[in-house]
C-alpha cells in the first residue's frame, strides 16, 4: 500500500532553533492517522509544511506521490485542510463561502454543494451570515469546506479545540466515517491521549520536534489499562455512567456514590457540563494521573515513571 501522506527525514529551522528534527511518518488511504504530542512540540509546524504554509528546511513530503516542495499544485490538489480556525468570510453567508471556495476547484457542482450541506446538517442555516454561526456550525461549515472537491488526504490541527462535547463527537464520527467510508486519510493532530484513543487508528507520538514511537490503536489503549482516571462523586452514578457512555467516553466505571472515566485533565471541565447539564448532581472530582500523556512519554523516552 502506498502511503497518501510520506514525510521523508523532515526537518524545519525558524531561526537558529530546530522545531521539527528528522520526522519520518506515513499515513494511508482509510486511516484515521493522529498526530499526538504535548503543546509546543511541533505539531502544527508539521503541519504548516505539509500545507505549504511553512518552507521546508530539509527532507521532503509527499502526498500521493507529489512532491509538496517540487509539485505544489498537484500535491495540494489531494488535500482538505482546517488549520486553526476554519478560514471563512463572516459578512457572507454560509453558502456563499462554499460557493467562492468552489470556484477555486475545476468541477465542483452545485449539487456536490447542496448534497454536503445536507449531509452536515446545515441547510437551515446555510444562507444566514457565517459570522452568527457558533465555533461548532463554523466547524461544520469548515469541515464542508475541506471536503468539498473529494480531497484523499484531511488534515486538521486540534480540530476539537473549543467545541462542546456534542460538537466533538459529531467530528469525531464524521472523522471516521470520512476514513473508513470514504477511504480518506485523515491526518488530525491533538494534545489530548484520551482524544487520540476514541478517534485514531494509529498515533504517531511527537515530542520536541521529533517523532517518538508510531503505534496501533491497540497498543495504545493497552498502555491506557491502568489509565489516567477521573473519580467523580454524584448522586446517581447509574444514570450518569449512562450519559458519559452514550457521549462516547472511554473506560466509564460505576461504584457506590461515584463513576470512573478515563480522561485527561483538560476534559474534565466537558465531563462535568455534560453530567450537570443533564440534571446530575456533582459532588467532587479526583484525578488518577499515572497514565497521563507525560507519563506515557516517560516510559515510551526510557525515562523513569515515577508512582
Ligand atoms: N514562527 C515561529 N518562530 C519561532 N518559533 C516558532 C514559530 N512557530 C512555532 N515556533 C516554536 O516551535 C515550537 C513548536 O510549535 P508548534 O508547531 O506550534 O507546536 P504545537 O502545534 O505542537 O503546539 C514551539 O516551541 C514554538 O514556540
Ligand atoms: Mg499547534
Amino acid at each position: 500500500m502506498s502511503a497518501v501522506l510520506k514525510t521523508s527525514s523532515l526537518c524545519k529551522k525558524i531561526g537558529r532553533r530546530q522545531i521539527i528534527q528528522d520526522l519520518s511518518i506515513e499515513a494511508n488511504a482509510g486511516e484515521v492517522f493522529g498526530f499526538l504530542g504535548p503543546n509546543g512540540a511541533g505539531k502544527t509546524t508539521t503541519i504548516k509544511m505539509i500545507v505549504g504554509l511553512y518552507k521546508i528546511t530539509s527532507g521532503s513530503i509527499e502526498i500521493c506521490g507529489h512532491s509538496v516542495s517540487g509539485d505544489f499544485e498537484k500535491a495540494i490538489a489531494n488535500v482538505g485542510a482546517i488549520i486553526e480556525e476554519p478560514r471563512m468570510y463572516g459578512y457572507m453567508t454560509g453558502m456563499e463561502n462554499l460557493k467562492y471556495y468552489a470556484g477555486m476547484y475545476k468541477g465542483i457542482s452545485q449539487k456536490r454543494i447542496s448534497d454536503m450541506v445536507e449531509q452536515f446538517g446545515m441547510q437551515e442555516r446555510i444562507d444566514t451570515k457565517v459570522k452568527t454561526y457558533s465555533l461548532g456550525m463554523r466547524q461544520r461549515l469548515g469541515l464542508i469546506q475541506a471536503m468539498l472537491h473529494e480531497p484523499k488526504l484531511l488534515i486538521l490541527d486540534e480540530p476539537t479545540n473549543g467545541l462542546d462535547p456534542k460538537g466533538i463527537h459529531e467530528l469525531r464520527e464524521f472523522l471516521k466515517y470520512a476514513a473508513h467510508q470514504l477511504g480518506v486519510c485523515v491526518f488530525v493532530s491533538s494534545h489530548l491521549l484520551s482524544e487520540m484513543q476514541m478517534l485514531c487508528d494509529r498515533v504517531g507520538i511527537i515530542d520536541q520536534g521529533r517523532l517518538i514511537k508510531v503505534m496501533g490503536i491497540s497498543e495504545i489503549n493497552g498502555l491506557a489499562v491502568n489509565g489516567s482516571e477521573v473519580i467523580i462523586n454524584v448522586d446517581r452514578p447509574d444514570t450518569a455512567a449512562q450519559i458519559l457512555s452514550e457521549g462516547g467516553w472511554q473506560g466509564v466505571g460505576i461504584g457506590a456514590g461515584f463513576i470512573s472515566v478515563s480522561a485527561d485533565r483538560e476534559q474534565v471541565p466537558q465531563i462535568i457540563s455534560m453530567l450537570t447539564g443533564s440534571g446530575i448532581l456533582v459532588y467532587g472530582v479526583s484525578q488518577d494521573n499515572s497514565n497521563s500523556l507525560e507519563s506515557l512519554y516517560m516510559q515510551l523516552t526510557g525515562g523513569s515513571k515515577i508512582e
